[in-house]
């Protein structure tokens, strides 16, 4: 009987064998680094599992080629002392920041598209990882008042197949009622014009005589992007001013009085008064 002796050394490359007869393979470790090395050698046939190498050491298997000659062994391994072979892989993601959350994974090749998952809800995906072990998965999470990105999964760096993750508030962010107060401080006896909106709400044309305002009041937005702007008109003039930013303002006032005089817009507190430029 022929017999063929194969020694594999194995670096950081793909090994594959295609051989007849009786065959004995050896499989060695030279990863370096004192990595262990994964391996997992299959055949149409055969399964032989997982096999754990040790630094420099050596693994053997041996087989009898088929009738057929068409017995093929392939072999996949990590470079990373991690898993190796395309493995299935469950992500699973709770959202614990106790309101909506909105959830975008990626990896290199595929979008997973925009979830919105309820509080205390799970979403969850399946993948299998790459032959290059290079498998990687990033997502962004909003909430109101936050938005961030994690990798979900980093082959060389996660050594789970069932990876759950809980998304967990560092500031829990809670919507509050805001109250903007818009007094016309033009002086000379003007009636004053407003306009303001949002993205979502046209509050209406209203007519403000001197010395008196004109109030509304919201909720900030789930998203933390609650915006309104306002036009004002009076004999000669028309200029807007940003009303409320919610990236601006936030922490600021929660009443916030504005002074419109004939040059600026001026938010009023207490000590000081902040005024701003018109934006248009
Ligand atoms: C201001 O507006 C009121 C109500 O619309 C109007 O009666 C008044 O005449 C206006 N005053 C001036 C100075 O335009």
């Amino acid at each position: 009987m022929l017999v063929s002796m194969l020694v594999l050394y194995i670096g950081c490359t793909e090994a594959r064998l295609l051989h007849p007869q009786k065959v004995h393979v050896y499989i060695r470790n030279d990863l370096g680094g004192g990595l262990k090395l994964n391996v997992h050698c299959k055949s149409k046939d055969d399964d032989l599992g997982l096999k754990v190498i040790d630094p420099n050491g050596i693994w053997e298997f041996h087989f009898t080629s088929s009738f057929w000659g068409n017995t093929q062994f392939y072999c996949e391994k990590s470079c990373h002392g991690a898993l190796f072979f395309p493995f299935k892989v469950h992500v699973l993601i709770r959202n614990d920041v106790g309101s909506t959350l909105k959830l975008h994974c990626k990896s290199a090749d595929d979008d997973l598209g925009v979830k919105v998952v309820p509080p205390s809800q799970t979403w969850d995906f399946r993948f299998r990882s790459s032959f290059w072990g290079n498998t990687r998965f990033y997502c962004s999470v909003e909430w109101p008042g936050a938005a961030h990105n994690f990798d979900a999964y980093v082959e060389h760096r996660d050594a789970c197949t069932t990876c759950a993750w809980s998304i967990e508030p560092e500031n829990p962010y809670i919507p509050e009622k805001i109250n903007v107060d818009i007094f016309n401080d033009l002086g000379q006896g003007f009636n004053m014009t407003i306009h303001c909106k949002s993205k979502n709400d046209d509050l209406g044309v209203h007519v403000v005589p001197p010395n008196g305002d004109w109030q509304f009041n919201f909720k900030t937005s789930f998203w933390g992007d609650t915006q309104f702007f306002c036009s004002v008109e009076w004999p000669g003039a028309s200029h807007y001013f940003d009303a409320f930013i919610e990236k601006r303002e936030f922490g600021v006032c929660t009443t916030c009085v504005w002074s419109i005089k004939p040059d600026q817009p001026c938010l009023v507190f207490k000590d000081k008064s902040v005024c701003y430029p018109w934006t248009s």
